[in-house]
């Protein structure tokens, strides 16, 4: 029975919370909310993994870092000898139920314990941030804070619908700094994104240094949109980013862009040109007007060049090609192109992705199409192979919001929260279903964003809503209802520091 009294600091303690395990976004598979007393983080509690391997030491150094900040408590990782301790947050793979597969995590809250289970570190990685989000939204802050750290007492299962659940950056319009990559790929870790696409050269930069043709990155680095300074990632770096992705269980994929969007490369090596003449750095906006020379054998050497490099540093199966908007060559060069590229990118090993547009050509069953417009996805299912959904008028991050957004561009229309939200994605191209499709991906591109904080005004508050759409189950999910979860992540956005765009679509808290 439980006393009157104990019942009465139940509600106080649900008043104190203001929120509930239902409020995670993504919206998990399944939550189960109790009836008992918060747990209460306190000073003293610690964090226990099992097995105490290097990669879940880490998991809980990561999850302890993120609450040290703000709670100023000093946790640490301590080794159980027997049951985890009263107060403390368990971590393990040990009990593994492989229905969770990969990323899946079972959560159980109670007065005493946090326990989180996974099969596979990423999936107790991806409940970490179920942590985060039932813990008050002054946990992200990097002051120490008062508290209380309450978190509802409950149970979550949870399992992604998607397994491809990504965010593209072009770094080729505007250059970003490795820094600025690295907030990029916190936050969208912070809502379960695993997919990282790095949009590395287009007509206006070339941003990764190839030892084999250092110009590409030495010149075609040398500018960016507006004509700014530009730059470029040393292969260093590259792998630094990687390895940052990686930790949270995120996969780059790197995208070198042809054979259009080509510009940089062409005016770094004469010889990319079919008629021997480098053309000037371009600073401006238009599209299609750039294609590799594709009858010259020293393009298929230069290909494989970068392929070589791009794929030796990178773990992650994929290389994106690109293969959009190629105005300038005839449907059976482009063809003929796109199938010789494969047949390189596939004899180092990778798998190649490119925008929907490389269907029109023979494709393997492993290479995976982008749609982001027209129907060429159509022509990938037909020959088995994947499709990621990235419908411009959906999920660019580029386009604004509506007629008063400052920044972003509007030939797909306007994106507000709700649009960005209320979409399914095996309803955008008729004869693309369920089965065919990897996941989604939402793209910022940068012709108009300049810094991080340009980024995040775009990314913010429409990325919540995109990382719902890959990870939850449609059953459930209404605006109604994500709208009143989204309105409580005003206050998380705020303390993590971002420049979130305020829309009055919804009633922040
Ligand atoms: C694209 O937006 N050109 C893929």
């Amino acid at each position: 029975m439980i006393s009157p009294s104990l019942l009465t600091e139940t509600l106080i303690e649900k008043q104190k919370l203001n929120y509930s395990l239902r409020d995670i976004i993504p919206l998990p598979k399944s939550v189960l909310s109790s009836d008992e007393k918060a747990f209460t983080l306190k000073a003293g509690a610690h964090i226990s993994v099992e097995p105490r391997t290097t990669e879940m030491l880490n998991l809980g150094e990561y999850l302890a870092n993120k609450l040290n900040a703000s709670t100023g408590y000093g946790i640490q990782i301590l080794p159980e000898t027997g049951a985890p301790a009263k107060g403390s947050i368990h971590l393990t793979i040990s009990d593994s139920d492989p229905t969770l597969g990969e990323e899946g995590y079972l959560l159980t809250i109670s007065e005493n314990l946090v326990s989180l289970s996974a099969n596979k570190p990423a999936g107790i990685f991806r409940g970490v941030q179920s942590i985060r989000q039932l813990l008050p939204p002054l946990i992200e802050s990097t002051a120490v804070q008062t508290g209380p750290w309450l978190i509802p007492a409950g149970t979550i299962r949870d399992i992604p619908r998607f397994s491809w659940r990504g965010v593209m950056l072009d770094v080729a319009r505007h250059f970003f700094s490795v820094k600025d990559v690295e907030r990029f790929v916190d936050l969208m870790a912070y809502y379960k994104m695993n997919r990282f696409h790095l949009h590395l050269s287009d007509d206006q930069g070339w941003r990764l240094m190839i030892n084999s043709w250092p110009k590409l990155a030495t010149y075609g680095g040398n500018t960016q949109v507006g004509g700014g300074r530009g730059g470029y990632y040393s292969q260093e770096e590259y792998a630094h980013i990687v390895k940052y992705a990686q930790r949270q269980y995120i996969t780059v994929i790197p995208e070198i862009d042809m054979p259009g969007h080509t510009n940089a490369a062409q005016a770094s090596y004469a010889e990319l040109n079919c008629n021997g003449v480098a053309p000037s750095l371009y600073s401006g906006i238009d599209v299609g007007f750039s294609a590799l020379c594709v009858d010259k054998e020293i393009t298929y050497t230069f290909v494989n060049d970068v392929v070589k490099e791009l794929a030796a540093l990178t773990p992650g199966p994929y290389i994106h090609v690109g293969g959009d908007e190629v105005s300038t060559l005839s449907a059976a060069d482009y063809s003929r192109f796109i199938e010789r590229v494969q047949a390189i990118v596939q004899s180092h090993g990778k798998q190649m992705i490119g925008w929907a547009e490389i269907a029109q050509a023979h494709l393997s069953s492993s290479s995976i199409a982008q749609h982001w417009k027209d129907n060429f996805a159509q022509l990938a299912v037909q020959q088995n192979a994947k499709v990621i959904m990235s419908p411009a008028n959906k999920l660019y991050m580029d386009i604004k919001y509506n007629d008063s957004t400052h920044l972003g561009l509007i030939w797909a229309g306007y994106i507000g929260v709700k649009d960005a939200y209320e979409w399914e994605p095996t309803t955008i191209v008729s004869g693309v279903r369920e089965d065919d499709i990897l996941g989604i991906e939402a793209a910022l591109w940068s012709e108009t964003i300049q810094t991080m904080t340009d980024a995040e005004y775009m990314v913010f508050p429409r990325l919540p809503g995109y990382a719902e759409i890959g990870w939850s189950q449609v059953k459930g999910r209404t605006w109604e209802d994500y709208e009143r979860r989204l309105s409580r992540h005003g206050a998380r956005l705020k303390a993590l520091g971002v420049n979130f765009y305020p829309s009055s679509e919804v009633a922040w808290k």
